[in-house]
């Protein structure tokens, strides 16, 4: 296993107090390491603390403790070396309006220490599209061109670990496509990705892995597929040729069930271990033993908004 790139520890972040309340806990002893190539997707409901987190190791929000590693530097001393590899989009659009799209890639290459190259600029304003615009002021560009530009400022200094909070949010489904192959495209190049998003989905296509994060704390980290499959529950309708009165003895011990009139079967299982596809063929064959004709056989695994929304439903009713 190779040394992350990016190893978070105990890292806390208490907002402080205004007026007479409390201070807020964004972040509670986080730990997480984030491996080099890969594109690490934090999933969290709004005010779960994934802006503070970016925040916090882009310097831009001052932990109240642990410690943040990147490419072997503590950010707490050697900030600077670091620095210079991190890209982030953020979330809020915070840029001159008035300038042009080209000056403004231009500008935040310059911004970390990288030589001025205006060849390079055009080549990444080609990539996403945006060079027909490169004249336009960014005040004149649609909200999800706009977003473009500060994917095309992130990329001007060539970061190795590009923070991406919420990039597509407010961006149409046929940009928001264009936008995952950009994505994809930086990962070919080695770029580490950690983004942020409310839509699963996006988690589901790009992620390599998912971290939940809720309430400042991280819930689970794991590859993206042995969640889906440790968390993930599998149903299945078999509709039979005839109806059956009874369940059979050879289906004893399937998670099954008879509905409509005996002519449909349903299962539902694999839940917390997978496996659900396989208990699914061995119900098949469960039922040819036993002489009983299907006409169709459906079969549909949950998906990672539907693994989402329960652990989150769980870990709010545990609180
Ligand atoms: N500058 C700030 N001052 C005080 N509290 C803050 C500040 N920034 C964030 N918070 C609080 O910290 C918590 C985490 O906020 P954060 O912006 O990190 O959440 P998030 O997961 O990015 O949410 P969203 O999905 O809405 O972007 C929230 O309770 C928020 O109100
Ligand atoms: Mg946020």
């Amino acid at each position: 296993m190779h040394e992350p790139i990016l190893s978070i520890r105990g890292l806390t972040k208490t907002y402080a107090a205004r007026g007479n309340g409390g201070g807020t806990r964004a972040l509670d002893a986080v730990d997480l390491d984030i491996r080099k190539g890969e594109i690490f997707a934090l999933l969290g409901p709004n005010g779960a603390g994934k802006t503070t987190l970016i925040g916090a190791v882009c310097g831009l929000v001052r932990p109240t403790g642990g410690t943040i590693t990147a490419f072997g530097h503590d950010l707490a001393r050697d900030w600077r070396q670091a620095r210079a590899r991190i890209g982030l989009v953020p979330q809020e659009l915070a840029t001159d309006m008035f300038e042009t799209v080209r000056d403004a890639v231009a500008y935040s290459q310059g911004l970390f220490g990288a030589p001025r190259d205006i060849a390079r600029v055009d080549e990444i304003l080609e990539s996403l599209s945006l060079h027909d615009k490169r004249n336009s002021q960014i005040r004149a560009l649609s909200g999800g061109m706009k977003r473009r530009v500060l994917i095309a400022k992130a990329l001007a200094h060539e970061p190795e670990l590009l923070f991406l909070d919420e990039p597509t949010a407010g961006v149409d489904v046929e940009l928001r496509k264009d936008m995952w192959q950009q994505i994809a495209r930086l990962k070919e190049r080695g770029v580490t990705i950690i983004l942020t998003t409310h839509y699963i989905e996006e988690a589901e296509e790009m992620a390599d892995r998912v971290g939940i994060i809720q309430r400042g704390r991280i819930l689970m980290v794991d590859e993206k597929r042995a969640m889906m499959e440790r968390l993930g529950t599998t149903e299945a309708v078999i509709d039979l040729a005839a109806p059956l009165a009874a369940l059979p003895p050879e289906l004893a011990g399937f998670p099954v069930g008879l509905a409509e009139g005996g002519t449909r079967l349903t299962y539902r299982g694999g839940n917390g271990q997978g496996g659900g596809r396989a208990e699914v063929a061995r119900l098949a064959q469960a039922l040819t033993r036993a002489g009983i004709a299907y006409v169709s056989l459906d079969i549909h695994d949950s998906s990672l908004e539907e693994i989402f929304v329960g652990l989150l439903g769980s870990e709010e009713e545990a609180a």
